[in-house]
């Protein structure tokens, strides 16, 4: 969730920032790929929300050059203060309500819009803000694999973490639904991509998993979706260099707006 107030893993609980930075190293080699295919180049103004430690935004820093610029923003822009490029901006911006600024050449988002309850309103706040035949690239989970371990221990786990996820108004299948939402949004040319990391227990991925499920170890306990036991057991799982399993697929949606899309 957001806000500020009530989004799940604010900055400032702990461990969140090496979380992040897990997160980076894991999605970053996907994203950067998938963004060369959208054709940024030099000279391109870009937008990115929800930004976190802004690993994206440094990358887009080198690509877009000089001639253009990365217009970089979060809720909480503690990570962000750190770059210090010259054509990078650092914003606090809530993606609900803020000014978001326009015209835009790339407006980009990665694992933000699962957490807000009002992700059809801000799909259509990032649409109002690329220029017309800009690109816009939004990547997002969506769980479907996870649901296919070979582990008991594991497909319960994760069937409770689905649960609570939906409480939290979390839409951890929102991935599979942007396409549609950018044809709905006027843009064309939309395609999108999932990549599914099938991790080792003590990997990159796995340590991300486990940290994510570590800062919200109190919240999964106070909900009862969780058996303590069923909890500790997908720790040892995570820490096991045997064993092998699906992570949730991450899937980038792209397209470009058309040219003679109206203003909303
Ligand atoms: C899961 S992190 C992803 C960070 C980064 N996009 C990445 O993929 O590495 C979600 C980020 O969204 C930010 N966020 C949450 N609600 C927000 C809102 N309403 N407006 C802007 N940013 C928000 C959080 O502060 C956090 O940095």
């Amino acid at each position: 969730m957001t806000d500020g107030g009530t989004y799940t893993l604010p900055h400032d609980l702990p461990g969140e920032d090496e979380r992040l930075t897990l997160m980076s190293e894991m999605l970053d080699p996907q994203l950067f790929f998938r963004l060369t295919q959208a054709g940024v180049a030099e000279g391109w103004r870009c937008l990115e929300v929800g930004a976190g430690n802004g690993s994206v935004s440094r990358w887009l820093s080198g690509q877009v050059g000089p001639a253009g610029s990365v217009l970089t923003s979060d809720l909480d822009i503690d990570l962000l203060k750190k770059i210090d490029l010259p054509n990078v901006t650092v914003r606090k911006i809530d993606v609900t309500t803020g000014d978001l600024g326009s015209g835009y050449d790339l407006v980009v988002a990665r694992a933000l819009l699962h957490h807000l309850p009002e992700r059809h309103a801000v799909v259509a706040r990032l649409a109002d803000a690329v220029r017309p035949g800009g690109v816009i690239v939004l990547e997002e989970p969506d769980f479907h694999p996870v649901l296919a371990t070979d582990s008991p221990t594991l497909k319960e786990f994760w069937k409770g973490w689905l649960v609570w996820a939906d409480r939290h108004q979390i839409d951890y299948f929102v991935g599979r639904k942007l396409p549609a939402m950018l044809v709905a949004e006027g843009f064309d040319e939309v395609r999108a991509y999932g990549e599914t990391i099938l991790y080792r227990g003590d990997s990159l991925t796995a340590r991300y998993l486990e940290a994510t499920m570590r800062e919200l170890h109190e919240s999964l306990q106070a909900s009862g979706f969780i058996a303590e036991s069923v909890w500790s057991d997908a720790m040892t799982l995570f820490r096991n260099d045997g064993f092998w399993s699906w992570q949730n697929s991450y899937v980038t949606s792209i397209g470009r707006k058309s040219p003679t899309r109206q203003p909303a």
